[in-house]
């Protein structure tokens, strides 16, 4: 049920009417027209109201919003009952069709291509290329077909002249795997005349005013369609020329080769130049005025222009005694088949191309065993019932088949309701309706039909005419309630004597014209014209008349009569129809003006009452407006009861909806059926749904709490979850680095070097910290456990190294660190063996004036003196004083005592020269350049010097000596002047010596 708009667009579907009168049904089409909602359902029926303009309702969003869905989800569409019949298809593998029906310009070709474009729209999701093609040759089929098959009448401008029924085949996967077109009856009595305001087939406006040039010349055809006897009526353009490109693309598309094509408008130019051709009378024989034409038509029928003029001029005729003569035609004879040729060629052509898209589409390797079941679904698009000023044979055939066509929707409307009701074992009540098969049996009964009697008249030998033919109908059908004419109703002055009868068709009166009917109910063709086309060069000329080869003594049977041929196919067409399971639209053509805005009540309202919609809705309502099987109904109310919400306990389906059902107490409005609950008013119906509607935001907002507090609590348990893992995992990871530090460590004290060579394991992120301290934990009890081996005696050596190690931190290469530091050189025999002993003698001297300690540095060096000369002194230092010494045979002579308190840093180069200097407050600094005796002859004392006195002011003196480790050249003070030294290297410098320089002194040291 369709109730997914707001009352203001009407009422969705007609069976929702609060009471089934016409004025009520009238007020909400109307109504819904007004507002843009051409469509409306009766039941699974669609009512469609022409709305003559664009209407943005078929696009891709809409196509996704019906694919798959139910009838009544959606609002009333094209597609949603295309999606039904495809559904019926696909789920149930029923044969399905879908009838269009409706009067001449109420949009059944519209429809239909909806319909086809909604079914490409949703089969085939995998895109393979074969279904892909059938999909396309099947879509662009009717562009071809409406050019050549369409035209434009006084109803509408692109009036379908044939009749259309496609059959979509399709495979288990419901993919289109091919197709069939039936066409039916041509008006071919189009191609020679056309009434006032009408035109020929668009085909041949599409040629001339879309034909290249070349074409048109090769044709021997000028492009004014004005030109032409046959197109001379309604010659005013259009898009004809867009048509023909669409139309050559279509053909391309569907596999027309160059040739065909060709071949097609050669056909076309033939029957044009045909049309023009005029005959005279010479007295005696009939002549072709101008034999330019013939020979034009030769070349365009591949034929030899004997043989053109020939079968137009002569008549080849069987004589009783089987004999063959000629006989020449009189002029109208000539103008007769001349006319004949042109529209048997058109015909042909059509009947061709139609064969021909089929051979293209037609089912190929099909194997049931394979595939599964082919299942089809039928498209119905056929010319609808037509009133025109003068009607002839081919409105009686037209609406003929709408009589039938109608009769057919009676039946399988009303079969299948009562089929339901007898399914579902629901007692059913009659409804009365128009049955119009009293108008069929006039038609078509045999002896005593309409169409009997022309065969009758055609059949007797001898000066038939129409108007005797009319006489015959009189006498027979002078009692039928459905016939009459001027002969009957003497009085009524709307028809003529001895030419018109009028039917009472279901849609309406029409009158028809009588003049023509027995020429078109022969539909004579002189036998001579298909012996020529058969014996055309042309291969696809020659394919269209295969029936050419007979000779005239073979063809004496009489072949059936349109009328005839057309009744069977019609009758074939209805059973075909009545197998399978059907789908309708009713179109309805608002108004005569092709004005989107016009609605006219009275058209339309004659339209729904012989279109029999009031009968649908009320055979639809009668007996039960609605119907669903029990679980979908319960699926949709069961929330408006306590016992089935959210699930219900009861035994079946049925026994909830029962339960529902009593609760609402509507339990009179219903029947059960076997499957299926039975609504018979939809005012029930109405109140579940409101019922619904009020309840489904609660639900939703109750679903929506519901489902979001779940979703809540999942996320908390797996967030808790993710937390307690974490958890365990990060003490799991601290407890396995315990355990491995443990492991790693646990002998160190016995190792050798007390776990100096063990690799620490990466600490996990948490332990950083606690790591940093257990290594250094490590490290000082290491150190703690070297240092507390070492002898007291080393200590101050260790302790200087140590002084040394951190205040020079790896600025200096060397300070020779691997050598034990001796302290006191001066005083060492080994190192200066010739001097130590007065130096002894002089440092004891001095230990006793100065009280000094300890000796914490004494050696040779290189000094530079006040004068800016470097000479070579003993250097002393102590805890108390600095003493320069000059080294004189036997003797040390003190040639300077400083305080060492006085110093207040060292600056040394990070290079391994020997320099160092001693920064005083005073800034008078002393700069020096250790000597290195026979002990240690090429390592380095400046380390040592350096340990020595960091360390003891640092332990001692409890003050800071500031060392600087300078890279290039060291600055220091002389007498209060800034000085600088640099260092160089000098081949054959034998020793290392000062020497003044610009700004101070270079200490040249030797070099390779
Ligand atoms: N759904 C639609 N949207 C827009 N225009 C439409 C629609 N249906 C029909 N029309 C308009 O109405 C015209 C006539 O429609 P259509 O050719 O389908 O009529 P028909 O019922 O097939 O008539 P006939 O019996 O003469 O073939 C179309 O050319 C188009 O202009
Ligand atoms: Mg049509």
């Amino acid at each position: 049920m369709a109730e997914l708009e707001g009352l203001e667009f009407g009422k969705s579907d007609f069976v929702l009417l609060d009471e089934v009168t016409m004025e009520q049904f009238m007020e909400n089409l109307k109504l819904r027209f007004e507002k843009g909602r051409i469509y409306t359902f009766i039941g699974e029926v669609v009512v469609s109201v022409n709305p003559y303009r664009e209407m943005d309702i078929y696009g891709k969003e809409t196509i996704d919003a019906y694919r798959g869905r139910e009838l009544y989800e959606n609002p009333p569409h094209l597609y949603a009952v295309s999606d039904a019949a495809y559904k019926a298809m696909k789920r149930r593998a029923k044969d399905t069709c879908i009838v269009i029906s409706g009067e001449s310009g109420a949009g059944k070709t519209e429809a239909s291509k909806y319909i086809m474009q909604y079914i490409a729209a949703i089969t085939n999701p995998t895109q393979r290329a074969e279904v892909e093609s059938v999909k396309n040759v099947l879509l662009k089929s009717n562009c071809v077909l409406e050019a050549f098959g369409n035209a434009k009448t006084n109803r509408n401008d692109n009036s379908s002249r044939f009749g259309k029924y496609m059959d979509i085949n399709f495979n288990f996967n419901g993919d289109p795997t091919g197709g069939h077109i039936n066409n039916y009856l041509l008006e071919k009595s189009r191609v020679v005349h056309q009434q006032d305001g009408e035109r020929n087939f668009h085909s041949f406006y599409q040629l001339l005013r879309g034909g290249s040039n070349e074409m048109l010349e090769s044709f021997h055809l000028q492009s004014d369609p004005a030109v032409y006897t046959y197109t001379r009526e309604g010659a005013t353009t259009n898009n004809d020329r867009t048509s023909h490109k669409a139309v050559m693309s279509a053909l391309n598309v569907i596999g027309f080769s160059e040739e065909e094509i060709n071949s097609i408008y050669q056909i076309l130019a033939t029957i044009l130049l045909l049309g023009n051709m005029q005959f005279e009378c010479d007295g005696e024989s009939v002549q072709i005025v101008g034999l330019e034409a013939v020979n034009h038509i030769s070349e365009l029928t591949a034929t030899d222009p004997e043989s053109v003029s020939k079968s137009l001029l002569y008549r080849t005729v069987a004589t009783g005694g089987g004999e063959v003569i000629e006989k020449g035609h009189s002029e109208q004879d000539a103008c007769f088949g001349r006319d004949a040729f042109a529209k048997a060629l058109y015909e042909r052509l059509f009947g061709w191309i139609v064969s021909r898209i089929n051979t293209v589409i037609e089912v190929k390797d099909y194997n049931p065993m394979l595939h599964g079941k082919n299942t089809v679904i039928g498209v119905l698009d056929i010319y609808g019932f037509e009133i025109f000023d003068n009607n002839s044979f081919e409105q009686f055939c037209i609406n003929y088949c709408n009589e039938k066509l109608q009769q057919l929707f009676i039946e399988l409307i009303l079969r299948q309701e009562q089929g339901e009701y007898q399914r579902e074992g629901i007692t059913w009540q009659h409804i009365d309706y128009f049955n119009n098969q009293i108008i069929v049996d006039l038609v078509e009964q045999p002896h005593k039909g309409i169409i009997s009697i022309l065969d009758e008249a055609c059949l007797t030998v001898g000066n038939v005419t129409d108007t005797v033919c009319l006489d015959s109908m009189d006498t027979k059908l002078a009692q039928h309630p459905h016939y009459t004419s001027r002969k009957l109703s003497p009085t009524d002055k709307t028809m003529d004597f001895q030419k018109h009868f009028r039917i009472r068709h279901y849609a309406g009166d029409v009158t028809y014209s009588v003049e023509g009917f027995l020429d078109k109910n022969k539909d004579m063709l002189f036998q001579d014209f298909k012996r020529l086309m058969y014996n055309s060069a042309n291969p696809v000329l020659k394919e269209m008349w295969p029936d050419g080869h007979l000779s005239i003594t073979e063809v004496t049977k009489r072949p059936l009569t349109a009328a005839t041929l057309f009744k069977n196919s019609i009758v074939a067409l209805v059973d075909k129809l009545a197998c399978k399971e059907p789908y309708y639209v009713r179109c309805i053509k608002p108004n005569e003006m092709k004005s989107p805005v016009l609605f006219d009540d009275a058209r339309c309202q004659h339209q729904v009452a012989y279109l029999g919609l009031m009968e649908n809705v009320m055979v639809r309502r009668a007996g039960f407006a609605y119907r669903q099987p029990y679980s979908r109904f319960l699926q949709r109310y069961k929330m408006t009861c306590e016992y089935t919400w959210p699930q219900h306990l009861m035994a079946s389906d049925r026994e909830a909806v029962e339960t529902i059902v009593t609760q609402h107490g509507f339990q009179d409005d219903v029947a059960y059926g076997h499957t299926k609950l039975f609504v018979r008013t939809p005012r029930s119906l109405f109140t579940l749904e409101q019922e619904r509607a009020a309840l489904i935001p609660i639900l939703v907002l109750f679903l929506q709490k519901v489902w979001r507090g779940a979703l809540a609590r999942m996320r908390c348990r797996r967030m808790r979850a993710i937390y307690a893992i974490m958890g365990c995992y990060k003490r799991y990871k601290v407890k396995a680095h315990f355990w491995e530090v443990e492991r790693r460590f646990a002998n160190v004290r016995t190792m050798a070097d007390y776990g100096k060579s063990v690799d620490w394991p990466t600490p996990p992120a948490a332990l950083s910290q606690f790591h940093n301290i257990t290594v250094m934990l490590h490290h000082r009890w290491w150190a703690r456990q070297i240092v507390k081996n070492i002898p007291p005696s080393d200590m101050p050596e260790v302790r200087s190294k140590v002084a040394a190690l951190t205040a020079l931190s790896g600025e200096r290469k060397d300070w020779g660190v691997s050598r034990p530091w001796e302290r006191d050189y001066l005083a060492n025999v080994r190192d200066c063996p010739q001097t130590s002993s007065s130096f002894t003698r002089v440092s004891k001297e001095l230990r006793n004036k100065d009280e000094y300690s300890q000796v914490l540095f004494s050696g040779f060096c290189r000094k530079v003196n006040r004068f800016n000369k470097s000479t070579d002194r003993g250097l002393l230092v102590t805890d108390k004083y600095v003493y320069k010494l000059e080294p004189k045979k036997q003797n040390f002579l003190v040639l300077k005592r400083l305080p060492l308190d006085g110093f207040t840093g060292l600056s040394v180069t990070s290079g391994v020269d020997q320099m160092v200097v001693l920064h005083t407050s005073s800034q008078d600094d002393v700069l020096l350049c250790l000597q290195r005796g026979a002990l240690c002859p090429n390592q380095d004392r400046v380390g040592e010097l350096v340990g020595a006195m960091v360390d003891h002011f640092t332990r001692s003196i409890k003050r800071h000596i500031l060392l600087s480790v300078c890279r290039s050249g060291v600055q220091l003070h002389m007498r209060g002047k800034l000085k600088s030294v640099s260092v160089e290297t000098k081949p054959g410098q034998t020793s290392a010596d000062f020497k003044k320089s610009r700004d101070g002194f270079t200490l040249f040291v030797p070099g390779n």
